[in-house]
C-alpha cells in the first residue's frame, strides 16, 4: 500500500520515480527514452485493443464516398445523408452571428453548458414531451453522438449486457463496447414493422443486462413505437431495475397517425433509471453546429459531466447562443421540414415496393426508409451476383451511381437504408434508376 498521488489517497498503485533530470526542459514529466531501447521489438500493439476494434462509421463512409464521385462530375445520387438537406433557420444563424460579435462567447462555459441553455433545454422538453426535468438535470453535449457516448461511458461496467433493439443506429454498439459493455441485439424485422415487443426483450434479459437502448422514431428503420407500447416496455424495464437509454433525437419527425411518446413520461416508474438524448441536429437543421444533451437522474448527470470536463470541457460557445435560439424559437421551420420528408417517404416508400423483391414498410418517423432486398440477393445482376447487401450496394454504386448503406451496418443484413433527406427530382431519379438495375435480375 502507498500513498497514490494521482489519487490523492492511500491505495494500491504504483509509483514510478521519475528519470534523473539531466537539467533540459523536457515535455512535463514523461521519462525519455532510452536510446538503447529498440522500439520496433516491443510487444505493445501501436493501436489499442480498445480502438482498433472500432470500425468506420458505415453511413458516413457511404456518404463521403458519394460525395467524392459527386465531386469527380459522377452524377451520383446519394441516399446515405443522415442530414436533412435544408439550411439552418435564419434566426438561428443570426443568433450565432451576435454572439461572434460579442467577447464572453469567446470564453469558456462551465462545462455541463451555459446555465441558460440548460434550462431552455429543461423547459422546451417539458413542452414537447412532457418530461419535466430541472436545468441540472441537463448536460449539453457536443452533439447527440457525444450525450450517445457520455451516456454509456457513465452507465457502464464492464460485462454490464445492453439490449439493443436491431436494426440499430450503427453508432450504438461502438459506443456500447467502448465503455466495456457488451452490446445484445434484439433482432426485429419487416413483418413486426420493427418493433420489438417485451416477449422479445425479456427473451434477451440476462442477469448482467444493466441498460435498455430505446430509440423511436427510429434511425435506420422510421419505426415509431405506439404509445401503448412504449409504457409496456418501460414498466416492464422499471420491474427488472434496468436502465433505459432512450434516443428523441428524431422527436418532431412522426408522420400520419404515429406520435411520439416519451418514456419516461408514458411510465413515470423508469423516469429514476432513465437518460434521454436528443440534439438539435435533426429538429433544426444543425448536424455541423454539434450541440446535443443528455437529461436524468441528477447523479447521472452530475458523473457526466465531470467526464465531459476533463474530456472536452464545453461544447462551443457560440454554438451553444445558435441552440439556445432554436429551442427557445417555434417550430415552424421543423414543420416545414417534416411536410418535404412526409411527401418523400411517401413516394419512396411506392417506389420501392414496386420493384420486384423488394418490400418496405412505410416508415413512421425520423427521414428513411428501410426496405428488405433479400429477394434481391443472389439474383444476376450485370454480370454479377452478389451474396450479401454491402456487395449489392457496392453493385449498384458502380452500375447505379446510387447509393444506399447496407443493413450490414445496422446489425441486419439483407436491407438497405435510404434517406429521404435530398430532393424530390432527385429521389425519384435514384429509386428509377435502382429498379431498373434490380429488374434486370428479373431476368435471368
Ligand atoms: C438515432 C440517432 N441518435 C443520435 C444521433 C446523433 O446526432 P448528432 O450527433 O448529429 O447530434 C443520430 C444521428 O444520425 C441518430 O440517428
Amino acid at each position: 500500500m502507498s500513498y497514490c498521488p494521482l489519487r490523492r489517497q492511500t491505495l494500491k498503485c504504483t509509483v514510478r520515480t521519475p528519470p534523473p533530470s539531466n537539467g533540459a526542459i523536457s515535455a512535463g514529466n514523461v521519462p525519455r527514452r532510452d536510446a538503447n531501447i529498440d522500439v520496433m521489438s516491443t510487444s505493445h500493439p501501436r493501436i489499442s485493443a480498445r480502438v482498433s476494434a472500432i470500425t468506420e462509421s458505415a453511413t458516413l463512409a457511404v456518404d463521403a464516398k458519394a460525395k467524392a464521385l459527386k465531386e469527380a462530375g459522377r452524377p451520383v445520387i446519394g441516399f446515405g445523408a443522415g442530414e436533412p438537406d435544408f439550411p439552418t433557420p435564419d434566426y438561428i444563424v443570426q443568433a450565432a452571428q451576435r454572439a461572434c460579435a460579442e467577447p464572453r462567447f469567446h470564453k469558456y462555459t462551465p462545462a455541463a453548458g451555459l446555465p441558460g441553455l440548460r434550462a431552455a433545454i429543461a423547459a422546451k422538453t417539458a413542452r414537447d414531451s412532457g418530461y419535466q426535468v430541472s436545468p441540472d438535470q441537463v448536460l449539453v453535449t457536443n452533439g447527440g453522438k457525444h450525450a450517445v457516448y457520455q451516456a454509456f461511458a457513465t452507465l457502464l461496467d464492464p460485462g454490464d449486457e445492453v439490449l439493443l433493439p436491431a436494426p440499430y443506429w450503427t453508432t450504438y454498439p461502438e459506443v456500447i463496447q467502448l465503455a466495456g459493455g457488451t452490446p445484445v441485439p434484439v433482432v426485429t424485422d419487416e413483418r413486426s414493422g420493427y418493433l420489438a415487443s417485451v416477449a422479445d426483450l425479456e427473451a434477451a434479459r440476462t442477469e448482467r443486462t444493466k441498460v435498455l437502448v430505446f430509440v423511436s422514431p427510429s434511425n435506420p428503420t422510421g419505426a415509431v413505437y405506439p404509445p401503448g407500447l412504449v409504457a409496456e416496455i418501460g414498466r416492464w424495464a422499471a420491474g427488472h431495475g434496468l436502465w433505459v437509454v432512450t434516443d428523441e433525437i428524431y422527436e418532431h419527425l412522426v408522420y400520419g397517425d404515429a406520435r411520439f411518446t416519451s418514456m419516461p413520461v408514458a411510465a413515470p416508474e423508469v423516469a429514476e433509471r432513465c437518460v434521454v438524448l436528443n440534439g438539435v441536429a435533426k429538429t433544426y437543421a444543425m448536424t455541423g453546429w454539434r450541440v446535443g444533451w443528455m437529461a436524468g437522474p441528477a447523479d447521472v448527470i452530475k458523473a457526466a459531466a465531470n467526464l465531459q470536463s476533463h474530456a472536452t470541457s464545453n461544447v462551443c460557445n457560440v454554438a451553444q447562443a445558435a441552440a439556445l435560439a432554436a429551442v427557445e424559437g417555434d417550430l415552424s421551420a421543423a414543420a416545414r421540414m417534416r411536410e418535404a420528408f412526409d411527401r418523400r417517404r411517401l413516394t419512396m416508400t411506392r417506389m420501392l415496393n414496386d420493384i420486384p423483391g423488394v418490400i418496405c414498410p412505410e416508415p413512421q418517423g425520423a427521414f428513411y426508409c428501410y426496405p428488405s432486398v433479400k429477394g434481391v440477393l443472389g439474383r444476376e445482376i450485370a454480370g454479377r451476383r452478389p451474396g450479401s447487401t454491402a456487395e449489392l450496394a457496392g453493385l449498384i454504386l458502380d452500375e447505379a451511381e446510387v447509393a444506399v448503406v447496407p443493413g450490414e451496418a445496422f446489425g441486419t443484413p439483407g436491407y438497405f437504408r435510404l434517406s429521404c433527406a435530398l430532393g424530390d427530382a432527385d429521389l425519384e431519379e435514384g429509386i428509377t434508376r435502382l429498379g431498373k438495375l434490380l429488374g434486370q435480375g428479373q431476368l435471368h
